[in-house]
């Protein structure tokens, strides 16, 4: 709606202005997209709808992320505790991912895109782990920005499967336990060899981490809104980038 008020083209530069001019656009945004089954209730609609909803925002938000000059967009999709939601709900999340796939991956290739999953992928249905297998080959060289999906992610796990890995590595006698240092440990993540999270944002008024991207996030400047993710808008997104530039980041520095 607010590309009515301000006119397409200069809308984005208007908005977008104070971070981007200043040159301190974050490198690294993750979102947990909550408040769908919120918005869905007050307006006497299925939760599923809101689900739907939030993926029209998603396509939004990345599409601006871009255009800010945000390197890599990580949005928290499925987490691992999700699975205690009713059957249908989970299912309906799942059809919903591949729909998002089969719909938008050719769209992602022509826009630059890098798409990637993160989290234990593996335990995906089959037919979902084909679809992400192709979108991440079609979309590997892009370099527009990474967007990483988390689908069946949770933190802890990351953890727990990086340390598993790193305990293989070191029985093989490939690594010694006095070299496990923080930047060996960041190269078993899901994330490895990308850039820290600069911000997190949290759409629907909690005030919680919810086991997302807990090593990465260390630093991290926190934007909580009380704004359902459906209404999240790329006015607002943008104003959230901004509110991070006028920050001061110490990193435990004077
Ligand atoms: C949290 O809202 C949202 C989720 C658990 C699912 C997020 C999924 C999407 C936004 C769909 C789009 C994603 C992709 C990658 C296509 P909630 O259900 O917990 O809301 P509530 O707290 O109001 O109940």
């Amino acid at each position: 709606m607010w590309k009515k008020f301000f006119g397409r083209g200069k809308d984005n530069a208007d908005v977008a202005e104070a971070a981007v001019e200043a040159g301190r656009v974050p490198r690294h945004v993750a979102i947990i997209m909550d408040g769908n089954g919120r918005w869905a209730k007050a307006k006497g609609l299925m939760r599923t709808a809101g689900h739907r909803e939030g993926v029209g925002t998603l396509k939004k938000i990345l599409r601006k992320a871009k255009d800010m000059g945000i390197e890599v967009l990580t949005v928290y999709a499925f987490s691992t505790e999700n699975w205690k939601r009713p059957a249908a709900e989970v299912d309906f999340l799942m059809a919903l991912f591949s729909e998002y796939l089969q719909k938008e991956v050719r769209n992602m290739y022509e826009e630059n895109v890098c798409i990637k999953f993160i989290g234990k992928t593996n335990e995906l249905s089959p037919a979902l782990q084909k679809e992400i297998a192709a979108a991440q080959e079609l979309t590997k060289d892009n370099d527009g920005i990474l967007f990483n999906v988390a689908a069946n992610y949770g933190g802890r796990d990351e953890i727990c499967r990086a340390a598993r890995q790193i305990a293989r590595a070191v029985q093989k006698g490939e690594l010694t336990a006095n070299e496990i240092d923080e930047a060996v440990f960041e190269n078993y993540l899901d994330t490895a060899g990308v850039p820290p999270v600069d911000l997190v944002i949290r759409t629907s008024g909690d005030l919680r981490l919810s086991n997302f991207l807990l090593w990465q996030a260390a630093y991290a400047e926190f934007y909580f809104t009380d704004t359902n993710w459906p209404d999240f808008s790329p006015e607002e997104f943008a104003a959230a980038i901004n509110n991070f530039a006028a920050r001061d980041r110490r990193f435990g520095g004077l």
